[in-house]
Order: structure tokens, then C-alpha cells, then sequence
């Protein structure tokens, strides 16, 4: 996030600490986010060793005075931060979301007997995504991205939007992705994607808000990847999703208990 100063669509400005002889003990940087652009996201850290002295308070400060328009910064913090915790407590921050970070094992007997037992409802049809063209995928994604985001980070710029999730395509796993399908009609989708460190996400929702027995498409999806994941002895995915999620949060409320890194959308006045 840190690097140097830009301006139009990708704002942003980075700016360190220093302390009295030279050396550099904190950085901040604070940008426009183009396809959300109601919040100026923010990431700061501080050198250990200089901590607990107001420095993180001042770059947090420094970083208020910079925006080019009054509106709130974002930061995000894991639960288990507790320095982060309260610096953004002490700020004034206010949490407006809050991402579950499930991470099943697909491998282990309960999250196999989980997804045993998730029923596909009738008239649905499960399938990979391999013959869903990269437009197609990227349209039913931008869709099912746009409401689920519209409460509390509304999307700005659709086509900015349009074309990170486009890239980010790039990591699909095909055949290991769901989609489910009423007819013709692609109505919800759970996205297995592999970054080339290894790690595996999966993105899971329905197309439309409006989706009746959303909650069982989903679920009937999920379950399939995580039957072929736990299959591929992959023992380690990221849910990726927000405790606001219409029709993933019950699906995750129904998984059994797994380890989790809650991450936290906090806003800053
Ligand atoms: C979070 C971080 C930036 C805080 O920087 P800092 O310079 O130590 O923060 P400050 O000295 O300005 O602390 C301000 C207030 O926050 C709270 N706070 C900060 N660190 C704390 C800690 N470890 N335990 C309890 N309270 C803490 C206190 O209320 C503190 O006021 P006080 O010292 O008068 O009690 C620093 O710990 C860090 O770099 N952590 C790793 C990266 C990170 O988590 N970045 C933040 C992402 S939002």
C-alpha cells in the first residue's frame, strides 16, 4: 500500500516518522479506493521498538489532514491485533463491518460430513464452471459483488469494479468452482481461487439479493467445492465474506466449529 504519491482516480499519499536521529520508526499511507470511494483506505505501522509513545495517533492525524475531501478513512484489523484494537478505539473508529475469516478444513471428517448432507433443491443444477465464458463469470460476479456491498461500501465506479474482479479471475479454478443453475439462468456461484502462493479462497453468494432458497443454493454450492477440495487433500481455504452476507452468513452460521481470523472494517472520523 505504502509508495509514492499519486493523484486522480488512484490518490494516494504515503508519509513516515522519524525520530530525532534520522532513522525512519512508522509509515502511513491513505487512498482512494477507485471502486469504493466513499472511505480513504489507510494501512500505518509502527516500528516496535517506538511504540506506545503517540506516533501511531500523529500518522493517523497527519493522514486526516492529507485527504483531499472530508471523508472517513477505512482501516482493517484483525481481532487478534490488539495494538490495532485500541489505537483504532482510541481514534475514534467505528467498526461498520465485520468478515468472519472462516478457514474449514475440507479434509476433516466434520467438514465432510457438512458438506454430505447440504441438498442440492429441486430444479437446480450443479456444475463446474469450465464452459462459463471469462465475460459471462465476470458479469454474474460484479452482480452478486454490487448488492452484497450496496448497504455499507457502496460501489462507486462499476467499471473499476468490473475489471478488478476481471483480473482476478486470472486465479480461478474452474473445475473446482460451482455454479448453480435454474435453466439457462447462472443464479448463485462459489468461487475457488487459487493464488499462485497456494492459498485458496472461496467467494460464495447469489447472483441477485432476491434469489429464492438462496440460502440452500449457496450451501448446496459450497459443499460441493469443499468436497473436492477436501478430495484434493487441500487442507487449508479462506470463506471470504461479511457477517452481512444475505445468504452466506447462514450457511457459515450451520458449518461446524472451525478456526477463523475475523478481520474488522473499521471507519475513522
Ligand atoms: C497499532 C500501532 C500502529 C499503534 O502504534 P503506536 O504508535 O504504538 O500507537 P500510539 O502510541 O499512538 O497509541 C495510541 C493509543 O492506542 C492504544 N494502544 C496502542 N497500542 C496499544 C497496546 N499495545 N495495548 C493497549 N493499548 C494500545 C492506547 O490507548 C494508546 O494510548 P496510550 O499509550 O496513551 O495508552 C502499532 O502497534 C503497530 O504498528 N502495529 C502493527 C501494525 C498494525 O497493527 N497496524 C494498524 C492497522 S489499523
Amino acid at each position: 500500500m505504502h509508495g509514492p504519491d499519486r493523484d486522480g482516480e488512484l490518490w494516494r499519499r504515503s508519509r513516515v516518522a522519524v525520530s530525532p536521529d534520522g532513522d525512519v520508526v512508522g509509515a502511513i499511507s491513505v487512498l482512494r479506493n477507485p471502486s469504493h470511494s466513499g472511505r480513504f483506505s489507510v494501512s500505518l505501522e509502527v516500528r516496535p521498538d517506538h511504540r506506545r509513545q503517540g506516533i501511531g495517533t500523529a500518522l493517523i492525524e497527519v493522514a486526516r489532514g492529507l485527504r483531499p475531501e472530508p471523508l472517513p478513512l477505512s482501516a482493517k484489523a484483525h481481532t487478534t491485533d490488539l495494538a490495532a484494537m485500541a489505537l483504532l478505539q482510541a481514534v475514534g473508529g467505528r467498526i461498520y463491518q465485520q468478515c468472519p475469516g472462516r478457514r474449514p478444513d475440507p479434509t476433516s471428517p466434520e467438514i465432510r460430513s457438512w458438506a454430505g448432507i447440504q441438498a442440492v433443491p429441486s430444479g437446480v443444477r450443479l456444475d463446474p464452471l469450465n464452459g462459463v465464458t471469462a465475460d459471462a463469470l465476470a458479469v454474474a460476479w460484479v452482480a452478486q459483488y454490487l448488492w452484497s456491498h450496496e448497504a455499507w461500501s457502496p460501489v462507486t465506479s462499476p467499471d473499476t469494479l468490473a475489471q478488478r474482479l476481471r483480473e482476478g479471475l486470472a486465479d480461478l479454478d474452474p473445475a473446482t468452482s460451482t455454479g448453480a443453475w435454474i435453466g439457462d439462468e447462472l443464479v448463485a456461484t462459489s468461487l475457488v481461487l487459487r493464488e499462485p502462493d497456494g492459498a485458496v479462497t472461496l467467494v460464495a453468494e447469489t447472483i441477485r439479493r432476491d434469489q429464492p432458497d438462496g440460502v440452500r443454493l449457496v450451501a448446496a454450492a459450497l459443499a460441493r467445492c469443499m468436497t473436492l477440495l477436501g478430495d484434493a487433500a487441500v487442507t487449508n481455504v479462506l470463506i471470504d465474506g461479511h457477517e452481512s452476507d444475505l445468504h452466506l452468513a447462514p450457511v457459515l452460521a450451520t458449518l461446524p466449529p472451525t478456526p477463523a481470523e475475523p478481520l474488522l472494517l473499521v471507519e475513522i472520523p
